[in-house]
This record gives structure tokens, C-alpha cells and sequence, in this order.
């Protein structure tokens, strides 16, 4: 069988769809996806090997500074072992070497034997060498409208971050995380993945830190988005509620997260109507339609799920209405451990200040932390006799938590054991 071997020209797209389609065709996942070998035909360099009219083969490749690589190589397997491949990777040295290249690199799949045609062709095989690959996890547009809307991408160990709560951690690991992050697996089971939310409970238990925490595990970027302040807004708050709900769903991937919802949604009904019960409305709109699309995760928090209107809660607005209460001992006792710092740990009697923390949240933990963090500091480089500065002592963090006031009263305990019995849907 003859061939030759000629460059690239762009109507040769289709030949290379082909190619590229037979080479994948075995569930295989190349380093350099389709866009990008395209691209490289047209912009960068590309031989193809034609055998009675018939594109059959082709290399193509880059060069990034003095190392070129090939991002794309295969011939037709009716067309193998006739030398087209040693010819067409002569031939794209022969045309890049002059650039300066020191060197043209492939990398190949463990399942594809090119060990033949690349000896032949004077590669050399680095096996020790194992490919990693992370996915950025948004585009160039979408980092635009998340500007926009003054979304972002949060730092990706904050789920880690959490300490202690490991109740409500893999609560939510299993109903929210594991389905949104595999939704094929999750097909499988007839699992419909949530898309929407509650989560209450007391102030300062870590509501808002879980809404970050779980979208910093998913990877996606997070939008907070602030109805009570679009009141501001010139359209008018319903209208501006609309257009941020507009743009959010211009991005593929995204936790929407609305803190202190009961300030919009409170129980609807006086007369007249106030600016804000628009919002709510608008809101019992929204929902439905965010609902629609997958990908996404609205999220609200509420200090006093009771205050919220009925028809806000009502089945199909929200998959889970979670509580996220205040800490047991365990979960106090990490939370200790977070705050305190490492030099300090050993000679602080941690067991006794979670014994005195009975009742305290998380915020609470750490407010008195912080305080006992920075009057040992004072001490330590103020006060006379301080001969060798150390960290904060257990005497530090008790006089800290007996000028704590605790936020959550024995009042608000019962009120949200009540309410876990009314509302909660898990
Ligand atoms: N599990 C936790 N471990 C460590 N710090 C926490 C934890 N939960 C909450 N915090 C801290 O407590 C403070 C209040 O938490 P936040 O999430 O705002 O509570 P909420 O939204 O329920 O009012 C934050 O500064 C947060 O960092
Ligand atoms: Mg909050």
C-alpha cells in the first residue's frame, strides 16, 4: 500500500474528527481533548499521512519554548505497521526542529502499545513518570459573570476545616456532596440529586460555614446573594432578585447561597404588603425554576426556621431542611483543638474547658478563644515577670469563658428541639 505524507489544510477537519473518533472509540480519555487538537491543526503544526486519497493517519503538535508535544498521533488500525507512523513523526520533526526545539515529547496510554513506531522513530520510553491532571473548575466567561455577581471560587479545604460536627458533616456528605459530585452514580440508583436546601438552627453553629464548606468539597464556585439589599435596587427588589437568579443561571456549576432568609420570608399577610414581601414571592417563584437545571445548589439558612412562611417550606421547594445544632462534647472538644494553638496544645487542660463549654456554639468557642489568645499575648509582653513568653494557659481560656456570654439560651435549645420535630425534612 502507498502513501504520502503532506501538511494540513483546514478541510481537512472531518479526516481528523475520524481519526481522533477511531482512537477513542475504546473509552480511552487523551490528555489533549478534541478542542485542543483542533486547534493545534490549524494554529500550530499538523502532518497527515493520505493513502488513495484518504487521509489515514496524522501527528499533530505544539511547541511550548524549546519542547514541542504531540498532542495528537494515530493511523487508521487497517493502516498499521506499513511505516506511516515513523513517517509522519520524521516528518513534524523535520518541520518544528527549526524552531529551536531540544526536544518533541509524547505521552501515551498504558492500554496503546506505540512502543514499536516510537522506538523506530527515536523516542525514548520514561514509564517511571505518572500524568496528573486537575480540571479548572470555571471558564473564562463564567469568571466574569461570577464577578459580576460577586461570586467565587472558595479555597479548597474548608470542607477539612471544619472541626468537630461530624453528625452534620456526614449528613451532609451523603445526601448533598455525593450525589452532586458523581450524578452518574447517583442516576444509577434513581437518586435525584438535591437542588435545594435549608439549613437552621441557633446563630453561630456554623450554618453559613457549612453552606461555604460544601461548596469549596463540590468544587463549585459560590454566589451569596443578598435579597434584603436588592431592595436598593432602582428595577425594584423583585426585579433585581430576577436578574441575579438570570445570570446564576448562565454558570454550569454554582451554590447559591441566601443567609438569614427569614428577614425576606416571614410569614406573609400584613396589610398593606410590604417591599419585602415581594421579594418573598419573587422568591417562591425563583425556586421552581433554579429547580429545573442540574449542576446547581441553592442553599438557605435560617436562625428561626419558624418565622418562615408556610408556603416556603411547602414539599418541591427544597429537598432536605436540615438542622445544624450546637455542639456535643466531641464536637467541642475538636473545635478547641482548632483554636488553640499547637505550641499550647499539650499543657492546656482542653477536657476541662470543653467540660465548661456546655452549650457554647462554635462562634462562641471561638470568640472566647480569640480572647484568651490575645490577653495572654498582652501579658506576656506587658507584664512584669513574664520571664519566658508562652502560649495561652488553661487559666487564660477559663477566665475567657466565664466572661463569655453564651448566644444560645436554654430557651432557644428548646424552641429548636421543637422545631427538628416540625420542620426537619432529611
Ligand atoms: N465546626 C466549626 N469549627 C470551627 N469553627 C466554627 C465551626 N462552626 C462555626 N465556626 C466558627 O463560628 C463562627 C460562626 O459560624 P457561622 O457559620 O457564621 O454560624 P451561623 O451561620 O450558623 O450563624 C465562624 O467564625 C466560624 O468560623
Ligand atoms: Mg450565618
Amino acid at each position: 500500500m502507498s502513501f504520502r505524507i503532506r501538511e494540513y489544510h483546514p478541510a481537512d477537519t472531518d479526516a481528523v474528527l475520524e481519526l481522533w473518533n477511531t482512537a477513542t472509540s475504546d473509552g480511552f480519555e487523551p490528555v489533549y481533548g478534541l478542542a485542543e487538537v483542533l486547534a493545534s491543526c490549524q494554529k500550530d503544526h499538523a502532518v497527515l499521512a493520505i493513502s488513495d486519497d484518504r487521509v489515514v493517519g496524522a501527528a499533530v503538535a505544539r511547541a511550548a519554548h524549546e519542547q514541542g508535544w504531540i498532542v495528537f498521533f494515530n493511523t487508521l488500525p487497517e493502516y498499521r505497521r506499513q511505516g506511516i507512523g515513523s513517517s509522519l513523526l520524521s516528518a513534524l520533526e523535520a518541520r518544528m526542529a527549526p524552531l529551536g526545539l531540544t526536544k518533541l515529547s509524547i505521552l501515551v496510554p498504558e492500554s496503546q502499545d506505540e512502543s514499536g513506531v516510537l522506538d523506530r522513530a527515536g523516542f525514548v520510553d520514561k514509564n517511571h513518570l505518572s500524568y496528573f491532571e486537575r480540571k479548572i473548575p470555571i471558564s473564562e466567561k463564567e469568571r466574569s459573570i461570577l464577578g459580576e455577581l460577586g461570586g467565587r471560587v472558595l479555597p479548597r479545604d474548608l470542607w477539612s476545616g471544619i472541626a468537630g460536627m461530624q453528625k452534620e458533616k456526614e449528613m451532609l456528605e451523603r445526601r448533598l456532596v455525593l450525589p452532586l459530585s458523581d450524578p452518574a452514580l447517583a442516576e444509577k440508583f434513581g437518586v435525584e440529586p438535591p437542588r435545594s436546601i435549608v439549613l437552621f438552627g441557633p446563630p453561630g453553629t456554623g450554618k453559613t460555614t457549612f453552606a461555604k464548606a460544601v461548596a469549596s468539597r463540590l468544587d463549585w464556585p459560590f454566589v451569596e446573594v443578598f435579597p434584603a439589599r436588592l431592595a436598593a435596587d432602582q428595577k425594584g427588589l423583585a426585579g433585581a432578585l430576577r436578574d441575579s437568579f438570570t445570570r446564576i443561571s448562565d454558570l454550569d456549576n454554582v451554590v447559591v447561597f441566601i443567609d438569614e432568609v427569614e428577614e425576606i420570608a416571614a410569614q406573609r399577610g400584613g396589610e398593606p404588603p410590604t417591599a419585602l414581601q415581594g421579594v418573598t414571592n419573587e422568591l417562591l417563584k425563583l425556586i421552581p425554576l433554579f429547580r429545573e437545571r442540574p449542576g446547581r445548589l441553592l442553599i438557605v439558612a435560617t436562625n428561626f426556621i419558624r418565622a418562615l412562611d408556610d408556603a416556603f417550606l411547602r414539599h418541591g421547594r427544597f429537598d432536605y431542611v436540615i438542622p445544624i445544632g450546637l455542639p456535643d462534647k466531641t464536637a467541642r472538644e475538636s473545635i478547641w483543638h482548632r483554636y488553640i494553638p499547637p505550641g499550647s496544645l499539650e499543657s492546656v487542660d482542653v477536657t476541662e474547658l470543653v467540660k465548661r463549654t456546655d452549650g457554647f456554639s462554635p462562634a462562641d468557642i471561638e470568640f472566647a478563644a480569640r480572647k484568651a489568645a490575645q490577653k495572654a499575648l498582652e501579658s506576656a509582653v506587658y507584664d512584669d515577670g513574664v520571664s519566658v513568653p508562652t502560649g495561652p494557659t488553661t487559666e487564660d481560656y477559663l477566665w475567657a469563658i466565664g466572661d463569655t456570654r453564651m448566644t444560645v439560651s436554654g430557651e432557644m435549645v428548646g424552641a429548636f428541639l421543637e422545631d427538628i420535630d416540625a420542620l426537619a425534612r432529611l
